[in-house]
């Protein structure tokens, strides 16, 4: 192959819809639209996710060719995501992908979610070199993850029961804030104070993590409260709970920094958004010397952009996905 790739990715695995094309490694251009209507639901409605992937991605797919001003025809692949992830969502980019890729002759490349998560860290400059260890924080995953190269990934630890993010969205609807509620607690704890309350860290072995004790002891703590009372303490209630949350993170991740001697680190996923995490990962790298690296916002939470790279890098492996659903291949490394 002499000309520069270019590779449409498609994400569909949740409530957004994206888009996005990949030139010459560089991304041309992401295109995102995200399904307001589960708010209502405070969670994500699988069959209308399904419904709305139906309706957008048609649109999403030619304004992600408009702004990066290329015809279909140019295309030399299509990614798309192809788990983990809800089941009707991830079905209706599947056959859009492949009809797609199946009508033009062109390649169709199967994407891990979470792979491509962490892959989002080589859109923009400086890339991180390898071995690198990731922790990846969103709704459905909490992983520290060693990144050894682009596809052999290991992982060293993980939650054994709630995502990171699902626990800042069920304290956040605790609280009474919309869905998803993680980046309202990060707004409201930015005038708290984070040592107003005291709430319980569970401790796990090794580089494991569990959120579901911590959500408990804060709905026992929030049931007697009077709405008054969590209106005048909402900014010392969201950074308190917003501290723990992420001690509990970054002390998982110092201990694997530490056992595995690896001092390149990075973040991923949607969580990876927050601010007091961002902010306590800076002062951990000036202390322990690390060199760090977070995808730009757009590039944390869902969207395309990180599932085209991905695609990107597996093209060159000449890594294909089939186009008849039983032989599509499986991705059992994360
Ligand atoms: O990666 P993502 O967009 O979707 C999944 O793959 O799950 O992550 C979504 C998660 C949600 O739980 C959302 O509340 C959380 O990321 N999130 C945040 C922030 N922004 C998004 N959590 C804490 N602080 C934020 N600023
Ligand atoms: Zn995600």
């Amino acid at each position: 192959m002499n000309h520069p790739l270019t590779i449409l990715g498609i994400e569909s695995s949740c409530d957004e819809t994206a888009a996005s094309v990949i030139h010459g490694g560089k991304i041309v251009s992401s295109v995102v639209t995200s399904q307001l209507m589960h708010q209502k639901y405070g969670g994500v409605v699988p069959e209308l996710a399904a419904r709305a992937h139906e309706t957008n991605i048609m649109p999403v797919v030619t304004a992600a060719l408009e702004e990066a001003a290329i015809q279909k025809s140019a295309l030399d692949g299509i990614g798309f995501t192809q788990g983990p992830g809800l089941l009707g969502p991830l079905l209706v980019g599947g056959c859009f992908a492949k009809s797609l890729a199946f009508s033009l002759g062109i390649p169709l490349i199967g994407v891990h979610h979470i792979q491509a998560h962490v892959l989002a860290n080589f859109i923009d400059d400086p890339k991180p070199t390898f071995p690198f260890l990731c922790l990846t924080v969103s709704g459905g995953h909490t992983q520290i993850i060693l990144v050894k190269d682009y596809f052999s990934m290991e992982v060293l630890g993980a939650t054994q029961d709630d995502a990171a993010g699902e626990a800042f969205d069920k304290i956040a609807h605790l609280m009474g804030f919309g869905y998803p509620g993680g980046a309202l607690i990060d707004r409201y704890a930015q005038e708290g104070n984070p040592q107003a309350f005291d709430f319980p860290a569970a401790h796990m072995p090794d580089f494991d993590f569990s959120f579901s004790g911590i959500k408990t002891a804060f709905s026992l703590f929030i049931q007697n409260k009077t709405p008054e009372y969590i209106r005048t303490n909402r900014a010392d209630i969201c950074a308190s709970i917003q501290a723990i949350l992420v001690r509990m993170l970054l002390d998982k991740l110092v201990k694997a920094a530490q056992k595995s001697g690896i001092s390149t680190i990075a973040l991923a996923g949607g969580v990876a958004v927050n601010s007091y995490l961002r902010q306590q990962l800076k002062q951990l790298a000036q202390k322990h010397r690390w060199t760090t690296f977070i995808p730009a916002i757009t590039y944390c939470t869902d969207n395309a952009a990180m599932v085209a790279i991905t695609a990107y890098y597996k093209y060159q492996l000449k890594a294909f996905a089939r186009f008849t659903s039983p032989s599509l291949p499986r991705y059992p490394i994360i």
